[in-house]
């Protein structure tokens, strides 16, 4: 047994967020801490709201309401649609949690006894009509890269450059609308990363697990040269500048960074899943999750992002902790994904293009979503989603593979077989052949879970139904019953023990239509595993004489209405 430590990136918390945002990060990590699961690993699976920061605020003053009642209640949208989506996050936490205040501020108090911290006076943009600071997304402008002329003051959305507010043109005030705003000195703590360059690169050498695209990222960085990063901020909301344990002077009103603390709330979500289940040994708990010098060193840290993360969690993350100079546990394998787009665009609230988390369970049980978006699961390039292809796979696979073979199976042994797992018969070529298949699909479809391949985990897990329809198509017990009861025997439970062996490798990908046909089946939860594709024994598991319950249809086909009245609803192609 080995520990995973898996973490996906931090939703922000302002607005529900849409499929691809799912796609991205948290659906492939759970499908992940799912599969480690089943492989009987020790598994912690951390998430939490990303609740500081200018998004926020904006976000509560759109909302008409205070930062703090806003971020609760969305953080609590948020949780029911992870909840809704069979997310199986050990903790769900929220980075304005006290545990990450601690933390946070812990990190900078150590960084600066290391000589990583730097305060500077710097030129900021000032509103004279708001009366404050405008940092990041308070200040809109224009690129001065690429022209867009409403570019934020942190990031171009049009050519994706990384922005400092002073660098806009013609800025003006988000909040007001003021462009009556000058530059004006203010103090803020900087991160001196140039000095930590080549240890981050040396770090990244060594890390030959990660993909391509997550070391070509930060390699990009390395080579482009680190520099100093402001890491704190003019803003009320967020977590205090400290120093000494006591409120740094001349940084009243001023709050860290957030990008500097949401990291840390991995951290942090940690430490809150330890203290509601831990009791007295909670700092033990965590402890043996990140610090290596307290048993974390045998964890092997997986985290999942979207390709915009990685430079964070790549660079500047490992900063942070790496600099402390304390032993933290640093990730081993980092899977980042490119985009999932609406018909090839943006996914938009304010122009209604796009399904988001909690609109898609609204309109179809969560199985089908998941399905659909780890088949095409954004690896390699973006993936746009349609509502055709949406339709068709789910037809295809659910509907027609798996929902049929559960279906055509079940029910014929309910008919003919007293709804009992068959005795009798042998087990003769065709059984062979399918078996034979079997493990060496399995073998492919643990590889590629291990590997976190999860388009072709899902292709192999769909040719692994395919060859259990093959198998029925030729064994054929309906056509046998009539003439060899023996062979028609072996067939269903042959048939039946396949249906139990199909929804226990589905268990990662499409959990509650699992459980239906595994508790259908009878299979108890000890025996859900992953299977060995050595292991033959698996093709007589289900007891001879085992009563059966037929599941409903599994999966309703999608009708073209449907996709007419979703593409009317969500916009569609045009
Ligand atoms: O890009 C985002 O959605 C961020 N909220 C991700 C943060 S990940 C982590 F570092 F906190
Ligand atoms: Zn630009």
């Amino acid at each position: 047994m080995a520990r995973y430590l898996i973490t996906s990136a931090l939703p922000y918390i302002n607005g529900i967020k849409h499929l691809g945002n799912l796609a991205g990060s948290m659906l492939p990590a759970d499908i992940h801490a799912r599969f480690r699961r089943l492989q009987g690993h020790e598994v912690l699976y951390i998430c939490a709201t990303d609740e500081h920061g200018t998004p926020a605020e904006l976000a509560a003053a759109e909302a008409g309401q205070d930062v703090a009642t806003y971020c609760a209640q969305q953080y609590q949208i948020q949780k029911d649609a992870c909840d809704g989506f069979r997310l199986s996050f050990d903790h769900f936490g929220r980075s304005s949690n006290p545990p990450n205040h601690k933390l946070t501020q812990h990190f900078c108090e150590a960084l600066e006894k290391n000589g990583l911290i730097e305060e500077r006076v710097s030129k900021q943009i000032y509103s004279i009509d708001d009366k404050r600071f405008l940092p990041d997304r308070y200040v809109e402008g224009t690129c001065p890269n690429c022209g867009f002329e409403r570019a934020r003051g942190d990031q171009c959305d049009n050519c994706g450059t990384l922005l400092d507010p002073i660098e806009l043109k013609n800025p003006r005030s988000k909040i007001s609308g003021s462009t009556n705003v000058e530059a004006r000195d203010t103090a803020h703590l900087f991160l001196k990363q140039p000095l930590m360059q080549e240890r981050i690169r040396a770090w990244v050498d060594q890390a030959t697990e990660w993909p391509p695209l997550a070391r070509s990222i930060a390699y990009k960085w390395l080579d482009e040269g680190l520099i100093d990063r402001s890491i704190t901020r003019d803003l009320s909301w967020g977590i205090k500048v400290t120093q000494n344990g006591q409120i740094r002077p001349g940084f009243e009103n001023k709050v860290f960074y957030v990008w500097f603390d949401a990291p840390v709330e991995y951290i942090g979500s940690t430490v809150e899943w330890a203290e509601a289940t831990g009791g007295a040994n909670s700092q033990e708990k965590w402890e043996r999750w990140w610090r290596t010098d307290k048993g974390a060193d045998d964890v092997t840290y997986v985290q999942f992002m979207g390709k915009d993360n990685v430079a964070f969690h790549t660079v500047s993350f490992p900063v942070t902790i790496m600099g402390s100079g304390e032993p933290w546990k640093l990730v081993d394998r980092l899977k980042a994904f490119n985009w999932v787009t609406w018909y090839g665009g943006k996914f938009s609230t304010s122009e209604k293009r796009g399904i988001f988390m909690d609109q898609a369970l609204d309109l179809l049980p969560s199985d089908y979503w998941r399905w659909y978006l780890m088949a095409n699961a954004p690896e390699s390039s973006d993936a746009a989603f349609t509502l055709e292809q949406f339709q068709q796979t789910i037809n295809a696979d659910l509907a027609n593979v798996f929902g049929n073979f559960v279906n055509r199976i079940t029910r014929f042994a309910a008919s003919k077989f007293d709804s009992k797992v068959p005795d009798g018969g042998a087990w003769g070529a065709n059984e062979d052949k399918l078996a034979q298949e079997f493990a060496e699909r399995l073998t492919a479809l643990t590889q590629f879970h291990e590997q976190m391949e999860f388009r072709k985990a899902a292709a192999e897990l769909r040719a692994i139904w395919v060859a259990g329809n093959e198998y029925l198509q030729v064994a054929a017990p309906w056509t046998a019953f009539k003439t060899d009861p023996e062979a028609a025997a072996v067939g269903v439970r042959t048939g039946l023990n396949a249906c139990a062996l199909f929804a226990i490798l589905a268990q990662p990908f499409i959990p509650d239509a699992a459980k239906t046909v595994l508790d259908a089946m009878g299979v108890p939860e000890k025996n859900r595993m992953w299977p060995n594709p050595a292991d033959r024994g698996v093709w007589d598991a289900l007891p001879r004489g085992l009563q059966i319950n037929p599941p409903d249809v599994l999966f309703k086909k999608i009708e073209d209405e449907q996709v007419a009245e979703w593409t009317a609803q969500f916009g569609g192609g045009a």
